[in-house]
């Protein structure tokens, strides 16, 4: 018997664990659940989201499955969803979008594998109240993160045959961070010469899939964009309920719909299995029983066929009704002889990230000071020179403000003050640059070292600069 981790969660997740505890025992899945508590209702309970038996249990196990877990807006604990998938380095998010027999939709037959990087980029949630009117969230990408993703992306496309490899991404404008990204795949994408390779900007993307979604095999995204194109993706087929994913790390992995607890449903018996059941037979698949996995999805697609469907999908069967019904069609076939466990097939491959590059040879050249300033009537009073530096811009929201003229745009209390020098400096000579700013009792909120390589700078002009 095989142990995995199984989570219930909040809201639909007991109804849709319990779907799936039956179908495997009709299946005869040779698994054990090891049931343990997370979410909004284990807080209430326990003090705490995501107890330590919890998360240990996972590592233990290697093996989760998890049901949604409700997550509070605006305040309250973080997600349970992130904690886990950054305390267990879950770093790739496989969210496969196909349509399904029985399934009627817009699109026609599609066949997509969204894999969404699940760790950096604004989910870092490295936040900010700059002044009361300006909230900064830092986007972090980087080289490491950039490499493990693609890397699993070319490995998952190399062992399920995939033909083609989308990078997507948005380095028109975050030229920096979404360059990153893209030089990263273009730098792997020399080792898959079997696989197609393409990049496409997120935003022509979107519109591409509702266009000409089979064009696309599999995406790979950064995180933000991966979280939303993926709903899209889910979308094109059918709707949340129908969308699985793997949370996949080089040692664990969690699987889970792609939905949330619905709580607008919870209870009710209405609740659509499919995502978590199809969650689950990818988690068969990864944990070597492959054929468990094909004969529970078989049966799903039948009762999909034979036109029994939950209330979502425009069916009037309750949850357990829809789960009897598939329990049938596994029954039906049931001459089975119990399946061995097989040696995974086509296992992907998990490399080391790059070692961190030194940056020695950088000098640094200025510092950008980043201040509020309540009378925006005027220009922030700051001086010209500095020690060794120089004024050499202010930016209000992005676009250059100074030297004149001034734009006629829309300013707020939070100002980017540009430094520069033409000498190389120290992190002393910045100190010093900052002792005379706070004597002048200017309200600085943070600064960023300005450096170049090579005659390159390494940072990014305001609008106008
Ligand atoms: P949601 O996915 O829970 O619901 C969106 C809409 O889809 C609702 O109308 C809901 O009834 C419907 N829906 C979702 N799953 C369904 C299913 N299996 N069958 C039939 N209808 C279904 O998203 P929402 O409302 O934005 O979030 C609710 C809570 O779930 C929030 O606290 C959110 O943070 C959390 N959440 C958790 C996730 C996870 O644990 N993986 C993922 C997304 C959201």
């Amino acid at each position: 018997m095989r142990r995995v981790t199984l989570i219930e969660g909040d809201g639909i997740g007991k109804e849709i664990c319990e779907s799936v505890i039956k179908i495997f025992e009709a299946a005869k899945v040779p698994i054990e659940w090891d049931k343990k508590p997370a979410g909004l209702e284990c807080y209430q309970k326990h003090g705490t989201p995501l107890p330590e038996e919890t998360l240990n249990s996972i590592k233990l196990n290697k093996v989760a499955l998890k049901g949604p877990t409700t997550t509070p807006i605006g305040t309250g604990h973080k997600s349970v969803n992130v904690t886990i998938r950054k305390s267990l380095e879950l770093f790739a998010n496989v969210r496969p979008a196909k349509t399904l027999p029985g399934i009627e939709t817009k699109f026609g037959n599609i066949d997509i594998v969204v894999i969404r990087e699940n760790i950096e980029d604004t989910y870092g949630a490295i936040e900010h109240m700059e002044t009361p009117d300006v909230a900064q969230t830092l986007r972090i990408i980087t080289r490491q993160g950039s490499f493990m993703i693609h890397s699993f992306a070319f490995q998952y496309a190399k062992t399920n045959n995939r033909k083609k490899l989308t990078c997507v991404h948005k380095a028109n404008i975050q030229k920096m961070s979404d360059g990153l990204f893209l030089n990263t795949f273009r730098e792997l994408s020399t080792q898959y010469p079997d696989i197609e390779t393409e990049d496409i900007i997120v935003d022509n993307l979107c519109m591409k899939l509702v266009t000409n979604p089979e064009k696309f095999d599999v995406l790979v995204l950064p995180n933000i964009f991966g979280d939303i194109v993926s709903d899209l993706c889910a979308g094109l087929v059918g709707g949340l309920g129908l969308a699985p994913s793997a949370n996949i790390g080089k040692n664990l992995a969690v699987f889970e719909a792609v939905h949330g607890s619905a709580p607008d449903i919870a209870g009710k018996n209405i609740a659509n299995p499919t995502a978590f059941i199809l969650s689950s037979t990818m988690m068969l698949k990864h944990i070597g029983m492959k054929d468990y996995a094909e004969r529970i999805e078989r049966a799903l697609e039948n009762t999909l066929k034979a036109g029994i469907k939950t209330k979502d999908l425009g069916g009037n069967y309750s949850t357990t009704e829809f789960t009897q019904a598939i329990i049938k069609e596994i029954n039906k076939n049931q001459t089975y002889i119990e399946l061995p466990a097989k040696k995974k097939e086509n296992e992907i491959k998990f490399f080391d990230p790059p070692a961190p590059t030194p940056s020695e040879d950088w000098q640094i050249i200025g510092i950008d000071l980043f201040i509020e300033w309540n009378n925006i009537e005027t220009l922030p009073e700051v001086p010209k020179k500095v020690e060794k530096l120089e004024l050499k811009m202010i930016s209000n929201r992005g676009t250059k403000i100074y030297p004149p003229p001034v734009p006629e745009i829309l300013m707020v209390n939070w100002y980017r003050c540009r430094y520069l020098s033409n000498q190389a400096l120290s992190h002393q000579d910045i100190l010093e640059f900052l002792k005379k700013i706070t004597e002048l009792q200017i309200k600085w909120m943070h600064i960023e070292i300005l450096r170049k390589h090579n005659d390159k700078e390494l940072f990014s002009k305001a609008q106008g600069e």
